[in-house]
């Protein structure tokens, strides 16, 4: 029997990896998309914000959407376009916008579907946690309506974008800070499971081979993707973001413990780190399921799934 589906916002810069993790998501039977929401991070704001009205476009998202902040709580932007290109989503060419953003921010967007639904809703974040931290410092009486946030960000074992800090966290590590010192039950994708989620060449072919639209678009965003990971040293793309969205979807294929997680506000070298107390030395109790493992085919097998439902292709 189909079970209730949950509801969630999504919350992304994308950024090839959130556009998948958005194709996945909107697939899924399992959850109910109530808006969308861009923040500053692969891209500028609005970049990202194009962006996400394009891959929404693509996939037939029918969903509120708002833009976020333009840029972090503290500091000045950080972009990424040695791995995303210079739109944020170079590659396949994309649908032009089927829709506005609506002229209220992020933020409020999310204020408003939390206030209007009539069960907690799992707040989906692939980017800078920017908007989920001005959030909850706006409206703090909205926290027991957030389900739970499930993550992209953070690394226990090590970083990406500087030896210690993952993009996201660093990005905005004020903003990761409020988040994980909330309460709300977090889910954290770091790049210790999302580096393990890897989807090879052969996979790409795999997947072009649906032969739906979607399917053409996501082969070729993995081509995109891989290229930057391919130069290092990656046997595959990481398709970080997905794993946020497999948790809710597929728990079964991924490892997960319970720790206590801190962020590094200052630090010559370690802004932004994401430092897990495996061993419960400082005697907190937990603030996150920190996700450890996934299999890997599984995960693959379970994008595959989602871009078949984007429509059969007549052999
Ligand atoms: O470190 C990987 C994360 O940074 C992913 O969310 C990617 O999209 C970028 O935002
Ligand atoms: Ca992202």
């Amino acid at each position: 029997m189909n079970k209730h589906p949950i509801p969630i916002l999504l919350d992304g810069d994308p950024g090839h990896d959130d556009a998948i993790a958005w194709v996945l998501a909107n697939a899924s039977p399992m959850l109910d998309i109530r808006g969308v929401t861009s923040v500053c991070g692969n891209q500028t704001i609005e970049k990202t914000t194009y962006n996400a009205l394009r891959i929404m476009a693509l996939v037939g998202l029918n969903a509120p959407m708002a833009m976020g902040r333009t840029k972090p709580l503290i500091g000045e932007p950080i972009i990424a376009p040695t791995v995303h290109g210079n739109s944020g989503l170079d590659g396949p060419v994309l649908p032009e916008p089927a829709q506005k953003p609506l002229s209220i921010d992020a933020s409020q967007l999310m204020a408003q579907v939390l206030e209007q639904s009539d069960e907690p809703v799992t707040i989906v974040p692939t980017g800078p946690l920017t908007n989920v931290a001005s959030l909850l410092l706006s409206r703090p009486d909205l926290k027991p309506k957030i389900a739970r946030i499930s993550l992209m960000g953070g690394g226990i074992a090590f970083g990406n974008w500087t030896p210690a800090a993952e993009f996201n966290i660093l990005v905005d590590p004020e903003a990761a800070d409020i988040v994980f010192k909330s309460g709300v039950p977090i889910t954290m994708a770091g790049l210790d499971v999302t580096e393990q989620a890897l989807v090879f060449p052969e996979d790409f072919a795999r997947i072009r081979a649906v032969g739906n639209h979607v399917a053409i678009v996501v082969a070729d965003w993995l081509a995109f993707f891989y290229q930057f990971h391919r130069s290092m040293g990656y046997p595959g793309a990481p398709v970080h973001d997905a794993v946020a969205v497999a948790a809710l979807i597929a728990p079964e294929i991924l490892q997960k413990t319970d720790m206590y997680v801190q962020i590094e506000l200052a630090g010559d070298f370690c802004r932004g780190a994401t430092l897990g107390d495996r061993f419960g030395v400082l005697k907190k109790p937990a603030n996150a399921t920190v996700l450890t493992g996934i299999d890997r085919q599984a995960f693959v097998d379970l994008l595959v799934d989602a871009i078949k439902t984007y429509g059969e292709v007549a052999k």
